[in-house]
């Protein structure tokens, strides 16, 4: 029921009511507040404006495109290309100058190793840890003891062309032959050998160990490649055995596995990747770790 065209009072509040009516109950005309109307109003003239300038209706294909022509993508370009200009001096600074120099000059290695380190997150800390530190079978940068040679040049080619990688036709490939699987060496020469070897850096032998046999046998088959001291051979790849560091591990077990197997590990080329420029920051970066020769 409702009372016409006079508002109805409500007895309890003082106030009108709408005149709807439900099985005794009435409705309060409480309308909205002013503010609130108001906002609401400018909410819908902001969104025509929004839907008229920028991306917002969505149609068959693709959506309506807005009269400015914004675009969530070129937005990302035009920030890509102001970080670009903003870094495009330092990176032309590393490509004219030659590593040597970029180690000398201070500026120039700052940019190199801040380059450096960040490539080296992305690309080289997966294998060589994080801090370069390496493990089993993917060398330490940080120390002295290199496979292809720790100079500026060395570390460049070797980033460059990586190792036994053979998409790269300039990559290092020396291989060191399975002595024990393909039955070059007999199980005793190798077990004597492996002694030999743990003995060229101060590591303890088994007792009844046959050093002079380990000895011969070294003479015969590693120096070639390890060198008559073994001290190692960048040309082959083969690290120097004279050394606390180890690629494979120094008990004895590793030792013969690793005359037993032979073999190398596989580092790929990054010559095809990268630009001339991020490598050299990473040759530097890798120099300057503390290894570097
Ligand atoms: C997929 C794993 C892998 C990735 C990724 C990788 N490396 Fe290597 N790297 C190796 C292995 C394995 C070797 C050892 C190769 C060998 O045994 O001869 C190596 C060797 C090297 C050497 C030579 C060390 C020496 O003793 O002579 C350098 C320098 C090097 N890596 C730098 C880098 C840099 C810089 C990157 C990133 C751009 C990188 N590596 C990415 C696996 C990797
Ligand atoms: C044709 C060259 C060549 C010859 C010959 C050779 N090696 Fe090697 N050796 C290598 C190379 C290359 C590596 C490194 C493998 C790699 O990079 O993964 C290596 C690695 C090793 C390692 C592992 C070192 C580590 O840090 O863990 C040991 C041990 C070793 N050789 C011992 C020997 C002994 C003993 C002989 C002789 C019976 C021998 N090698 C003969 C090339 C050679």
């Amino acid at each position: 029921m409702t009372d016409g065209a006079h508002p109805h009072i409500d007895p309890k509040t003082g106030k009108s009511t709408t005149g709807h009516e439900w099985d005794g109950i009435r409705e309060l005309n409480t309308p909205l507040p002013r503010w609130w109307l108001w906002t609401f109003y400018a909410c819908i003239l902001w969104a025509f404006g929004y839907w008229l300038l920028y991306p917002a209706w969505p149609l068959v294909h693709g959506a309506t495109q807005g009269l400015l022509g914004w675009h969530a993508r070129s937005a990302v370009v035009e920030d890509l290309k102001q970080l670009q200009t903003l870094r495009a001096p330092s990176i032309d600074k590393l490509q004219a100058a030659s590593l040597s120099d970029i180690e000398k000059t201070p500026d120039l290695l700052e940019i190199a190793r801040a380059q450096g380190s960040a490539l080296f997150a992305n690309n080289c800390a997966p294998c060589h840890g994080a801090g370069g530190q390496g493990a089993k079978g993917y060398p330490n940068l940080n120390a002295d003891r290199w496979l292809w040679g720790g100079t500026l040049k060395d570390i460049q080619a070797t980033i460059t062309h990586g190792a036994r990688w053979d998409a790269d036709p300039a990559t290092h490939s020396s291989l060191m032959p399975s002595f024990g699987r393909d039955g070059i060496l007999k199980p005793a020469e190798i077990r004597a050998t492996a002694n030999y070897v743990r003995s060229l850096s101060g590591l303890k032998t088994d007792p009844g160990a046959d050093l002079a046999l380990g000895r011969k046998t070294f003479a015969d088959n590693c120096a070639p490649c390890h060198g008559s001291q073994g001290k190692g051979n960048k040309e082959m790849g083969a690290p120097n055995l004279t050394t606390r560091v180890w690629l494979y591990g120094n008990r004895l077990s590793d030792i013969v596995n690793r005359i037993t197997v032979g073999g190398g590990g596989q580092m790929p080329a990054w010559g095809e990747k990268l630009t001339g420029e991020q490598i050299k920051a990473l040759t530097v970066f890798v120099h300057s770790l503390g290894g570097g020769q």
